[in-house]
């Protein structure tokens, strides 16, 4: 996959469950979604009564910019996914196109809460590696597709510095997946668990 730029696709709680091997306590916890884009994972626990902080730099821009900054890209993704169907595993999602229905689901529901999320204080405008959060905020940080995963766009200062971040303003991090976009070990994932023990980053 060759990307210019980070892309604004979202996933839904039931990805984000997977992907972070959340249980049903981890659900109570204090949250944040760091670089949580237009995934549904927000408005979806707000509708079972939990609530979510999501934190992205997208967050800046109205629920019209955001929708069509996601149709400039989905179909050149698309394109790119359908060219190379052995690169991926169609286990939860069945095939390329049912990939593309489940991520303009996720925009949808997110851009359903998207304007009360904001004025409840549950989109709020933000980027690593600086985060306008308290230290030991939140019990729990979550960052999918983001870290790692662009590993050509960002260099290991800025993933370092990123981490630490999130482990000041939460007791726990988790981060998915540790691949690049070439499909390939992050070369970041090693030097990160190779730091000082007091600070070890656990990929
Ligand atoms: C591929 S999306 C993933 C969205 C969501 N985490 C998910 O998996 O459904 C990556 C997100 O990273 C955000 N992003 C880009 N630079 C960032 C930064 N410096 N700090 C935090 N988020 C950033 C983008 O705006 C985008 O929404």
């Amino acid at each position: 996959m060759q990307l210019d730029r980070v892309v604004p696709f979202g996933r839904s709680l039931d990805e984000y469950r997977t992907m972070f091997s959340l249980s049903h306590d981890d659900l109570d916890k204090e949250i944040v979604g760091v670089a949580d884009g237009p995934a549904s994972f927000n408005a979806e626990m707000q509708a079972l009564g939990k609530r979510v902080i999501s934190v992205d730099p997208l967050y800046a821009f109205r629920p019209a910019e955001i929708e069509q900054r996601f149709h400039a890209v989905v179909d050149g993704i698309m394109r790119q996914v359908k060219e190379t169907p052995d690169d991926w595993v169609w286990t939860f999602h069945q095939s390329p196109d049912q990939l593309r229905e489940r991520r303009v689901q996720a925009l949808t529901r997110f851009l359903t809460d998207y304007e009360r999320g904001t004025t409840d204080g549950r989109y709020v405008i933000g980027e690593l590696p600086r985060l306008d959060f308290s230290d030991a905020q939140f019990e729990l940080a979550l960052c999918s597709h983001f870290l790692f995963l662009y590993s050509d766009h960002f260099s290991y200062a800025f993933h370092r510095a990123a981490f630490f971040e999130m482990l000041r303003i939460a007791e726990e991090v988790r981060v998915f997946p540790l691949l690049t976009l070439a499909l390939k070990p992050s070369p970041y994932s090693h030097a990160a668990s190779s730091e000082p023990r007091s600070r070890q980053l656990c990929p």
